[in-house]
C-alpha cells in the first residue's frame, strides 16, 4: 500500500490514518455521508502544468485541450478554462456545456464520427473558425454544405487510422477494424476534397488509437508514422499546419509506475517531427488529467466468505465505478488495522460485474470501515448511469481545505417519479 500510495503525492499515512495533503482523511469528511466523489482541482491543476511545462520546454507551439467526456462536471470545465486549456467536445450536449462555460470556441476541438447538422451548425455559429475533426468523406460533403449556407470557410482536420506494426495494433483500443478514424490512405481523397473547395480549409491531421498509454516505444513508433505521412501529403501538395496526438496518456501514478517521462514524451516529439517548428501539435488529454484528481468515498455494508473467499460490499457501484477494461481504480483503508484476509470488494448491484478492483485487497477489513477508491476521475461520472442507485454527490476540496458540495446526488424521490410521468 506504501508503494501504491507514494505515486499518489497528495496522500499518506500518518499513524496508520489515511492523510490527504497532510489532514486526516476521515477529519475531512466527518460530516458528509458516504458514497460520495472528491474532486481534487490543485490536483487537476499539476497535471495540468507537469505537461504543460514539460512540452514547452521542446515545443514552440502546442495547445492542450481537456478531452470533456474524460469528466464533464461543470466545475472542472471552469478551472480548465482558468487555467488556460481548450475543450474537445463530442456531440451537442458537450458544445452547449462549453457554450455554458463560456469558453470561445476558438479553443475548442469537436470530435465524432457522426455529427449531425445540427451539432455542426450550433458549433459553427458560435465561430466559424472552429476545429473540426472528420472521418469520413460524407461528412465533409455536409460541413461544405453547411460552409457554404454560412458563407464561411472552416478549418478541418482528418483523423487517421495509422499503420503501426502488428504488434503495436494488438495492443490499441482503437484498432483497424474500429469504427473510429479513417485509413491514411484513405485520408489523402478527403484532404484533397478539402483542398479543391472553397468553403473548406484542411490544416491538419488527427490521430488517437488508444488510452492509458505509458510506453515511449510507442510514441517512437507513432510519431516516425506521423512525419512520414505529413510528407506523404506534402507530396501531392497538402501542407499540414496543425498535428493533433489526439489524448491517450495514463494517468500520472502508472506514468511514474511505467519509468515514461513527459519531457522524454515531448523530445520525441520534436526528434521525430522534422519541420516541429512550423507545426501547431495539439494535445486532448482526459484521463492523464482527471483520473487521479478524484477520490471516492464509499463504506463497507457487508462481507461473507463463499468459497474460500472472502468478499467485502461497498455502498458504491459499478453504476458510478463503471468497469472498462482500462479502468484502474485502487482501493486503500482510511484506518489501516493491518493485513487481514485477502478480500474482494463489489459493490451493492445485484450484478455479477459489480466488482470494484480486479485485485483482492490484503489488509484487514469490517463492517463500517471507511475505503477511498483512487484514479476514479475518469469515465465514472460522464458514464454512470441510474441502475437501481441514485448517482452519488460530489463534493470539491477548496483552497480553505473544506469540502463544498459541487453536484447533488440524484434525487430517488424524483427518480421514482420520473417513471411515473405523464399517466395519470
Ligand atoms: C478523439 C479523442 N480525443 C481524446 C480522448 C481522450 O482520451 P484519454 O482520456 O485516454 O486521454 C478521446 C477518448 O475517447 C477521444 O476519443
Amino acid at each position: 500500500m506504501k508503494n501504491l500510495i507514494s505515486s499518489f503525492s497528495y496522500l499518506d499515512y500518518k499513524t496508520n490514518l489515511l492523510t490527504l495533503n497532510n489532514i486526516p482523511l476521515n477529519e475531512l469528511i466527518k460530516d458528509v455521508d458516504t458514497p460520495f466523489f472528491l474532486y481534487l482541482p490543485k490536483r487537476f491543476e499539476q497535471n495540468y502544468l507537469a505537461l504543460k511545462n514539460s512540452l514547452s520546454k521542446y515545443l514552440p507551439n502546442f495547445q492542450i485541450f481537456y478531452a470533456v467526456k474524460a469528466n464533464y462536471l461543470g466545475k472542472i470545465l471552469l478551472d480548465a478554462k482558468k487555467l488556460g486549456l481548450g475543450l474537445e467536445v463530442m456531440s451537442l450536449f458537450e458544445i452547449l456545456l462549453a457554450r455554458r462555460a463560456k469558453y470561445s470556441f476558438n479553443n475548442l476541438i469537436f470530435n465524432g464520427p457522426a455529427k449531425t447538422e445540427l451539432e455542426l451548425t450550433t458549433y459553427l455559429k458560435e465561430n466559424s473558425n472552429a476545429r473540426i475533426n472528420v472521418e469520413s468523406l460524407n461528412e465533409l460533403v455536409l460541413i461544405e454544405r453547411i460552409a457554404k449556407k454560412m458563407k464561411i470557410k472552416p478549418k478541418v482536420t482528418v483523423r487517421i487510422h495509422p499503420n503501426l506494426s502488428k504488434e503495436t495494433e494488438k495492443r490499441m483500443l482503437i484498432k483497424k477494424s474500429s469504427k473510429l478514424g479513417i485509413d491514411y490512405e484513405r485520408a489523402k481523397k478527403l484532404f484533397s476534397f478539402a483542398k479543391d473547395s472553397d468553403f473548406l480549409e484542411p490544416v491538419g491531421v488527427h490521430v488517437h488509437v488508444g488510452t492509458n498509454l505509458s510506453s515511449h516505444e510507442f510514441f517512437d513508433e507513432l510519431f516516425d508514422f506521423m512525419n512520414s505521412y505529413i510528407e506523404s501529403l506534402r507530396k501531392i501538395d497538402i501542407q499540414i499546419k496543425e498535428v493533433n496526438l489526439g489524448g491517450g496518456l495514463a494517468p500520472p501514478n502508472v506514468l511514474i509506475r511505467e519509468n515514461f517521462s513527459l519531457y522524454r514524451f515531448a523530445e520525441q516529439i520534436v526528434t521525430k517531427f522534422e519541420n516541429y517548428k512550423d507545426i501547431l501539435f495539439l494535445f486532448e488529454p482526459g484521463r492523464y488529467l482527471i483520473a487521479d484528481s478524484f477520490i471516492a468515498l464509499t463504506k463497507i455494508l457487508q462481507t461473507k466468505k463463499s468459497w474460500g473467499r472472502k468478499w467485502a460490499f461497498v455502498d458504491i457501484g459499478a453504476n458510478s465505478l463503471v468497469p472498462l477494461r482500462y479502468s484502474i481504480y485502487s482501493v486503500i483503508p482510511l484506518f489501516f488495522k493491518g493485513k487481514g484476509q485477502y478480500c474482494n470488494l463489489g459493490g451493492p448491484l445485484c450484478l455479477p460485474v459489480d466488482i470494484i478492483t480486479k485485485e483482492a485487497v490484503d489488509f484487514m477489513v469490517e463492517n463500517d470501515d471507511l475505503l477511498a477508491v483512487l484514479n476514479c476521475g475518469a469515465y465514472t461520472l460522464s458514464m454512470s448511469e441510474q441502475f437501481g442507485y441514485p448517482r452519488p454527490p460530489v463534493y470539491e476540496l477548496n483552497e480553505k481545505g473544506k469540502l463544498k458540495l459541487i453536484k447533488p446526488s440524484d434525487d430517488i424521490e424524483r427518480m421514482v417519479e420520473e417513471n411515473f410521468s405523464n399517466l395519470e
